[in-house]
């Protein structure tokens, strides 16, 4: 009987034995990187070096990342993309389906853009497209969106209403477009659809009815958002620093996902446009933050930045709370993964089973506290050690004290589309304190509102500010003076007032 037997072992399983348990990192000249070429992270766990990000020896600059609820996802990105910035004036784009990374953005003096908060969408605009290409990414989104493509004929139809529009409004559908010629909207589309019917004279016309019906959803007045002119230059968004597109104004799902799918396509073509260039660093880096039905469909446009990005430049985040959503052929081809704190056996059976890692690895990860990252890196070259290793913390950018005001509840339907009127007013507490202090208000009334905010993740609406304030007994004059030091119009004070009780 012999004391050894030998077996033939994959070292993805060796790895997964407990001899090799401890968390070995990779070497220091491929974390320590150049600090002007590259973003700082935070210290390993094991040889505490201070790993800086590039992407110069990976596969590509896309990172998925993942953790529960409360893990420190957003918290990554938003250090990530201040860095970036710092580093290599990196522009982002936000899809921000929650609206999370608003207030974030205000105060770092980047832009907003706030879809069904008074913010327009024409999904026809070109901006320097073809038509014909445009239709047919217009087409695309609905076959994602919707089950048009079960019924070809009314996408036949579609398609075509598209085209014609764009020819009635004078462009050529196969040419590029001159600038600031104004497109059709989806209303025209909608009109050539039922100018048609009228005539009578097309042989099905319950295709016809089924097709405008299906454009008619994102066309209704009041819920218009992509069928009126662009309130903001699809053009320049790449080259803009730092943008949020927030659709948590948007009514549905549905909605939120169109807007995506349509920031996608048209980042994508511009990325395209754009061109290569020698520049160091990234050149913009697009956020898709839990915009499940947009990372995990392989026609959205996600899928084609993934694979073009590296040569341009651009760079992908996905994050989510669950790793199933992102799409395979985008998760298995991120250069980067940051795991964060994961519970659910079943997200930790395919993050171990795509990323390959350690038992150890695997119990590190469910019990990481907040802030505490496993990263994974695909290098071009094949390595000799292993891909993931343990970060200590993420050591993010100090997070500003923000809290939010919101007015859209008082607000009429003129106000709420109109892009002047603002709906949320954004104060750090140092200058919400001061301001509740300029307008002499007693100490036990401004202490409940902030107790009242911090319940609330720091957000009150002005109705609800106002009454606390009425409870603590605070003159009406005084709240009228705090009230237009936020910037209110007397108009809307009134009216704040009138929901008294
Ligand atoms: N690395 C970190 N260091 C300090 N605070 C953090 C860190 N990561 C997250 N936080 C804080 O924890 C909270 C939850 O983080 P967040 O990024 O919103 O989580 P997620 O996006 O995963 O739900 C926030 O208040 C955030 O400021
Ligand atoms: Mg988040």
């Amino acid at each position: 009987m012999s004391l050894v037997r030998f077996q033939n072992v994959m070292s993805n399983e060796l790895a997964k034995r407990t001899m090799f348990t401890r968390p070995p990192e990779p070497p220091q000249e491929f974390l320590l990187n150049d600090p002007s070429n590259s973003v700082f992270i935070g210290i390993t766990k094991l040889f505490s070096v201070p790993f800086t990000w590039t992407f110069a020896s990976l596969t590509n600059p896309h990172i998925s990342v993942v953790g529960i609820t409360g893990a420190g996802k957003s918290f990554f990105v938003k250090t990530f993309l201040t860095r970036a910035s710092y580093v290599w004036k990196t522009n982002a784009i936000i899809i921000d389906w929650a609206g999370e990374y608003k207030a974030w953005v205000q105060q770092s003096g980047g832009i907003t853009v706030s879809l069904g908060k008074g913010d327009f969408i024409n999904l026809l605009d070109l901006s320097g497209m073809k038509p014909l290409d445009r239709s047919k990414q217009i087409i695309n989104s609905f076959e994602i969106l919707t089950d048009i493509s079960d019924y070809p004929e009314q996408r036949r139809l579609t398609v075509e209403a598209i085209e014609q529009a764009y020819v009635n409004f004078g462009f050529d559908p196969a040419e590029l477009p001159k600038p600031d010629k104004e497109a059709p909207t989806l209303k025209n589309v909608i009109s050539l659809l039922e100018e048609k019917l009228q005539e009578g004279s097309y042989a099905y016309p319950a295709e016809l009815e089924n097709a405008v019906y299906r454009l008619r959803q994102f066309a209704r007045e009041g819920e218009d958002y992509f069928a009126r002119k662009s309130t903001l230059d699809l053009s320049k968004l790449i080259s803009s620093g730092l943008v949020d597109i927030d659709l948590s104004g948007l009514p549905d799902e549905r909605f939120r996902a169109l807007a995506a799918l349509f920031m996608l396509q048209t980042l994508k073509e511009r990325m395209r446009m754009e061109g290569w260039s020698a520049s160091k660093g990234l050149k913009a880096l697009i956020v898709l933050d839990e915009a499940w039905k947009v990372a995990s469909d392989e026609r959205s446009d996600a899928v084609t930045i993934i694979r073009e990005g590296r040569k341009y430049q651009f760079g992908l985040i996905v994050a989510s709370q669950n790793p199933t959503d992102i799409n395979e052929a985008i998760f298995s081809n991120v250069g980067t993964s940051v795991m964060l704190r994961i519970k659910f056996e079943k997200f930790l059976d395919y993050l171990q089973g795509s990323l390959n890692f350690s038992q150890f690895m695997r119990n590190e990860i469910s019990k990481f506290g907040v802030g505490q990252a496993a990263v994974d890196m695909s290098f071009q070259t094949s390595v000799q050690f292993p891909e993931v290793f343990l970060i200590d913390r993420i050591i993010g950018e100090i997070p500003l004290d923000v809290y939010t005001i919101t007015v859209a509840d008082v607000l009429n339907q003129a106000e709420l589309t109109d892009q002047n009127v603002q709906k949320e007013y954004y104060l750090e507490k140092i200058d919400l304190n001061s301001k509740f202090i300029q307008a002499n208000i007693n100490s036990v009334a401004i202490e409940n509102v902030f107790k009242e905010l911090d319940n609330r993740n720091r957000v009150l609406d002005i109705r609800g500010l106002m009454q606390i304030m009425l409870n603590e007994r605070v003159n009406k004059d005084t709240i009228v003076e705090l009230m237009r030091g936020f910037g209110l119009a007397d108009s809307v004070i009134t009216r704040v007032f009138s929901y008294a009780t």
